[in-house]
C-alpha cells in the first residue's frame, strides 16, 4: 500500500477524491486548515467507507494545519516514516480560490497558493518526495482565446487568483528542469466542477459569499435566496447568457485517480498539463432549465449586468485526458443537477 499526502483533503474536491482513492491501494494523510471546509468530512468519509467495505475505514488519517506551516509538514513526513509508510506522492488541493477575494486581497492569494506551495515542495524535496499531482484551473488560459480551449491555448490569467496557479505551473516546470530531475508532475486544469456524490453525504459547502452559479441555484432552489441573478443575457453565446464546461465531481475525483496512478507507475521525469472538463459547453440557462426539470422545481431569476471578469464562453478540448489518462467524463448535466439537489436537500445548513 502507498502514502500519499492529500493538502486541502477536507474540501470540495478533496474529499471526493480521498474517497475514490481510499477504495484503491492508498493510505491517506489529509492535511487541511479547515479555513474553508469542516472537520465533520471525516466522519462522514468513514460512514460511506463503512457502506463500501469495514476494512477502508483505517486507511486515513486527517491533520489540523496550515500548509505554510513547514515544520507541521515536515512532522507529516517524518510520522508517515515512524509509521513504516513513507509518503510516496502528493496531491496538492490546499490553496484560496475566489476569483473576486483575490482581486481585494492578492498578497493573501500569494502567499497562501504560491508561498504554500514552495513549503510544501521544500519539504518534499528533503524527504526525496517529486511525485504532485497539482490543482489547476482553466482560470490561467487568456480570455482571447477561443474554445474548445487545448492545453496549449495561450496562457495569459487575467486575475491574481489565476495569476497564483500558473506561477505555481511554472514552479513545477523549473523543478522538472532542475539538474537532480527526477520529478513526476502533472497539473491538471480543471473547468467547473459541480454536483455531488450521489449518496448524498458529501459535497460542496461553500463558507461566506456565494460566488459560484451552481451553489447560488440551488439555494434558489431551496428558497433560502429569492432569486437567481445571471449575469448578462447579452453574450454572443446561443441563448445570450454565459457559456461554461460543468463537470461532475465524480468524474473530476476519477481524473485524479488516473493521473495519480499514472505518475505512481511511471519511473522517468514527466511534467504534464491536462484539461478536465466534458468538452461541451452549457449555458446558464441551459443548467437552470435542466435543474428545474430533473429535480421538478421552479428556479425565479433575472437578468442583470454582466459580471466584472467574465467572458462569453470557456470549455474544454480533453482529448489529452483520453489519450494519456484514459479518462472520459461519464456523468452528464442530469446527474450533475440530481447528485447536486439531493446534498443539498440532506444538508441544508452544510456540514454544520
Ligand atoms: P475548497 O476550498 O473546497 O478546498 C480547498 C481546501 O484547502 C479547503 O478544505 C481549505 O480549508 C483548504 N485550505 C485553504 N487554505 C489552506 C491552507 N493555508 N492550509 C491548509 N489548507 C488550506 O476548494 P475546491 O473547490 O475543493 O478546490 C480545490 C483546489 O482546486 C483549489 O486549489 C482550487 O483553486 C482548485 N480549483 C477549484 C475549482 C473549482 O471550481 N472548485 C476549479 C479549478 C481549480
Ligand atoms: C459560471 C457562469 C457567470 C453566478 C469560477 C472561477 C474559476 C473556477 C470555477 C477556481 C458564468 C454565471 C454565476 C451567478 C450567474 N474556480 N453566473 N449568476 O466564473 O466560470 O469560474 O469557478 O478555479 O476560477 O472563475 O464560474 O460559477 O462563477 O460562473 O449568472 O450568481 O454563471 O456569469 O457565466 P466561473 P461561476
Amino acid at each position: 500500500m502507498k502514502s500519499i499526502l492529500i493538502t486541502g483533503g477536507a474540501g470540495f474536491i478533496g474529499s471526493h477524491t480521498c474517497l475514490q482513492l481510499l477504495q484503491q491501494d492508498y493510505f491517506l494523510y489529509i492535511l487541511d486548515s479547515y479555513v474553508n471546509s469542516s472537520p465533520k468530512i471525516a466522519e462522514r468519509l468513514d460512514k460511506l467507507l463503512c457502506q463500501i467495505n469495514q476494512k477502508l475505514r483505517d486507511k486515513f488519517k486527517f491533520i489540523e494545519g496550515d500548509i505554510r506551516d513547514e515544520s507541521m509538514i515536515d512532522g507529516i513526513f517524518k510520522c508517515s516514516i515512524n509509521e513504516n509508510r513513507p509518503i510516496e506522492g502528493v496531491i496538492h488541493f490546499a490553496g484560496l480560490k475566489s476569483v473576486a477575494e483575490s482581486v481585494s486581497s492578492p498578497s493573501l492569494y500569494w502567499d497562501v497558493n504560491v508561498g504554500g506551495t514552495i513549503k510544501l515542495i521544500r519539504i518534499m524535496e528533503k524527504y526525496s518526495c517529486r511525485t504532485i499531482v497539482f490543482s489547476s484551473s482553466a482560470t490561467i488560459y487568456s480570455e482571447n482565446n477561443r474554445s474548445p480551449l487545448s492545453e496549449d491555448s495561450e496562457i495569459k490569467p487575467y486575475n491574481p487568483y489565476g495569476q497564483t496557479k500558473a506561477n505555481i505551473e511554472n514552479l513545477l516546470k523549473d523543478l522538472y528542469t532542475s539538474n537532480d530531475s527526477c520529478w513526476r508532475v502533472i497539473n491538471l486544469r480543471y473547468f467547473n466542477p459541480i454536483g455531488a456524490h450521489p449518496s448524498g453525504l458529501i459535497g460542496e459547502e461553500p463558507r461566506g459569499k456565494i460566488n459560484n452559479l451552481f451553489p447560488y441555484l440551488n439555494q434558489v432552489a431551496s428558497g433560502n435566496i429569492k432569486e437567481l441573478k445571471i449575469y448578462g443575457n447579452d453574450w454572443p453565446t446561443i441563448d445570450g447568457t454565459g457559456v461554461r464546461d460543468y463537470i461532475h465531481i465524480m468524474d473530476l475525483a476519477d481524473a485524479h485517480c488516473l493521473a495519480l496512478n499514472y505518475l505512481i507507475k511511471e519511473k522517468k521525469a514527466t511534467l504534464l498539463s491536462i484539461n478536465i472538463g466534458t468538452g461541451r459547453g452549457t449555458s446558464v440557462l441551459q443548467l437552470l432549465k435542466t435543474f428545474e426539470s430533473v429535480n421538478s422545481c421552479k428556479i425565479p431569476f433575472r437578468f442583470v449586468d454582466r459580471r466584472l471578469g467574465d467572458i462569453a464562453i470557456s470549455y474544454a478540448s480533453n482529448d489529452l485526458a483520453s489519450s494519456i489518462l484514459s479518462w472520459r467524463p461519464k456523468r452528464n448535466l442530469s446527474n450533475m443537477c440530481i447528485d447536486g439537489w439531493r446534498w443539498q436537500k440532506l444538508n441544508p445548513y452544510g456540514y454544520e
